[in-house]
């Protein structure tokens, strides 16, 4: 072991969702997953070793995390994992590039970071696969964030989940661009993990979801090998807009829209009728993603000129 190590992961964004688990303690999909991750957009987080302590310290952005909150009991939850090997508490500092709850998924960047740390402050040399389940025990989407690019995890179907892990895709797209749009910033009331299980629970369209997600895997691994932009963007689109009628199905419904994220989808789907190839995805919020390519990008800015322009392939 070394009294601290720091590590980088990047914050991604499913084009095919990850939504409903067939474990909850173990974060085992009912489906696989596709994603793109952020290049240099994600968590920085440091791990070191304190002294005398009688408590984990984590701290976020630079502020002390309080000890009652969710927040803290997952990251000590993470650390634990790992503390047998070298008992002792640990100070935590992560950084993120993106806004905290903005419908950027931070708990995935910031899973993945933590745990690349946690096997390099414990000298474990851990390899991706092994990173990739243990980030996925933090948060489902997490196991992505361990690599750069295109991203599948498989589901497996082990009941332990050590099948249950991500792998990148060989392929990259220079051009391909994702816009963001904060559109509010505010912390969503019904986080991910309980939406997902609401929606498993009640909604009788969820029995269509893995059929969905499982045609869409398909299309969007034939359109990366393809480089067909209309392919990719008009699947990740419509499996956005699956996953979100299937929350709406739950008993209480679950709309994670809001009045500005309609307007926004409006836009996008006026902009393509104009010839633009532009496309839309959102997560558990109510923030619009834009996927384009580099050629499309001033037509955008016009519509959209607070969009946050990544390029995910640098
Ligand atoms: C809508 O990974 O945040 O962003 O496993 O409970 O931590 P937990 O859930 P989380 O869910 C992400 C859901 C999503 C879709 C996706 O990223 O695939």
């Amino acid at each position: 072991p070394v009294a601290s190590f720091e590590a980088f992961a990047p914050v991604n964004i499913a084009l095919c969702k990850y939504w409903g688990k067939r474990n909850a303690a173990l974060n085992l999909p009912v489906n696989d997953s596709l994603s793109v991750s952020l290049g240099n957009k994600g968590s920085t987080t440091r791990v070191a070793f304190l002294s005398d302590a009688q408590a984990d310290e984590v701290y976020l952005n630079g502020s002390a995390v309080n000890r009652d909150s969710g927040f803290y009991k997952k990251v000590v939850a993470h650390i634990d994992l790992f503390r047998g090997l070298v008992p002792g508490c640990l100070r935590v500092d992560t950084v993120n590039d993106v806004a905290t709850g903005a419908g950027l998924a931070s708990s995935a960047s910031g899973f993945a970071a933590l745990t690349k740390a946690l096997s390099g402050l414990y000298g474990l040399g851990l390899g991706d696969e092994q990173l990739s389940v243990l980030a996925r025990l933090g948060s489902g989407s997490a196991c992505r964030s361990v690599y750069d690019g295109f991203v599948r995890w498989h589901k497996g179907v082990r009941a332990d989940g050590m099948d249950s892990f991500a792998k990148p895709l060989p392929e990259s797209w220079p051009e391909l661009r994702v816009g963001v749009l904060t559109l509010t910033g505010e912390e969503k009331k019904t986080g991910s993990r309980e939406g997902m299980q609401r929606t498993v629970d009640s909604a009788l369209l969820y029995g269509s979801w893995p059929e969905q997600a499982e045609r869409d895997i398909a299309r969007l691994e034939h359109a990366i090998v393809q480089r067909d932009f209309t392919l990719l963007g008009a699947t990740a689109e419509q499996n956005a807009m699956a996953m979100h009628a299937t929350m709406l199905a739950s008993w209480p419904p679950l709309l994670y829209w809001q009045p500005e994220s309609v307007v926004a989808l409006q836009k996008v789907w006026q902009l393509r009728e104009e010839g633009v190839p532009v496309y839309a995805t959102m997560d558990a919020g109510p923030n619009v993603k834009l996927l384009f390519e580099a050629n499309s990008t001033d037509d955008l800015a016009q519509v959209f000129p607070e969009m946050d322009i990544i390029v995910p392939f640098l």
